[in-house]
């Protein structure tokens, strides 16, 4: 890859995917509202509220990819939502169509279905039953990006992290947790394959209980090679364990599936 934009370069998974990703670009533009420093020799940062539609356009030009990382990450204000997640996503691919970025990485969210029960099986055609406005507001990015596939035909992996940290927290991402090293491949497999289009995966390893099936994206052949298996029978996770019938435990999206609505 050359010139590659990484969003909310500041957070969790770009501090990760920096390091990760570093043999890959020849470039790496990082962005963020927050300050980035100790930048590499390939790596350049420019600050950028993603609300700032002049902001992103020159952001954008001269990339050739965008892993779009960035925005608000949990449930939150709808004005902020607003701002990081809706507006941004507009700008990221308006500024990707004007300035000939044909490819992006759209780091959606589990929570686009989280009001699924943990029973049902998923896969791409299951439909969106967010959990949050933070949900919705990445459901948003997924039609917007399948909107720019359509009429422009900008490509677009719409990559629904489950939880991407070093170990599951909690009993929950036993079934949901990404590993580091799968999110890499991933990112990697999706600028390698010939086509894209504009395609929905499941961002989980490979765990023993999972509630997603990612069939549909076969083709690019991604296979997830971590496990929590080995984190099974951590102490602080069977700690946890709780009445099925509480709604955390009934929904996919856990938390933010019986988390009252957000009062500012
Ligand atoms: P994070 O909250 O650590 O990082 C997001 C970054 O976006 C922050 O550095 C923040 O400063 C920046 N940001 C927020 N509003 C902004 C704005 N208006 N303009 C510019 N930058 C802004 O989140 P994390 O964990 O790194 O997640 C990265 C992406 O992956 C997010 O889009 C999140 O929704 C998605 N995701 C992550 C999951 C995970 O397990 N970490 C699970 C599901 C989705």
């Amino acid at each position: 890859m050359k010139r590659v934009l990484l969003t909310g370069a500041a957070g969790n998974l770009g501090k990760m995917m920096r390091t990760s990703l570093a043999d890959w670009a020849s470039e790496l533009r990082l962005s963020d509202i927050e300050t980035v420093d100790d930048l590499l020799p390939n790596e350049e940062f420019v600050r950028c509220d993603l609300a700032d539609a002049d902001a992103v356009m020159a952001l954008v030009e001269g990339c050739d990819a965008i892993v779009h990382f960035g925005g608000i990450s949990t449930e939150n204000s709808f004005e902020n939502i607003l701002s990081g997640n809706i507006k941004g996503a507009y700008h990221i691919y308006e500024a990707a169509r004007q300035q000939g970025v044909k490819r992006l990485f759209f780091a959606s969210s589990n929570h686009v279905v989280g009001f699924h029960h943990r029973e049902t099986l998923l896969d791409a055609n299951s439909p969106m039953r967010p959990d949050s406005l933070y949900g919705v507001s990445k459901g948003f990015g997924e039609l917007l990006a399948q909107y720019y596939y359509d009429k422009f035909g900008i490509e677009s992996a719409l990559v629904r992290i489950g939880s991407c940290f070093p170990k599951p927290l909690n009993r929950r991402m036993l079934s949901t947790w990404l590993s580091e090293g799968d999110l890499t491949d991933l990112i990697k497999k999706v600028y390698a394959v010939d086509r894209l289009g504009c395609t929905i995966i499941y961002g989980v390893s490979n765990n023993p209980s999972t509630w997603w099936d990612n069939r549909h994206a076969k083709f690019i052949g991604w296979t997830a090679k971590d496990s929590s298996e080995v984190f099974e029978h951590e102490a602080y996770l069977e700690e946890e364990r709780r009445d099925p019938n509480d709604p955390e435990v009934r929904f996919q999206g856990g938390v933010f599936a019986s988390a009252g609505h957000f009062e500012d």
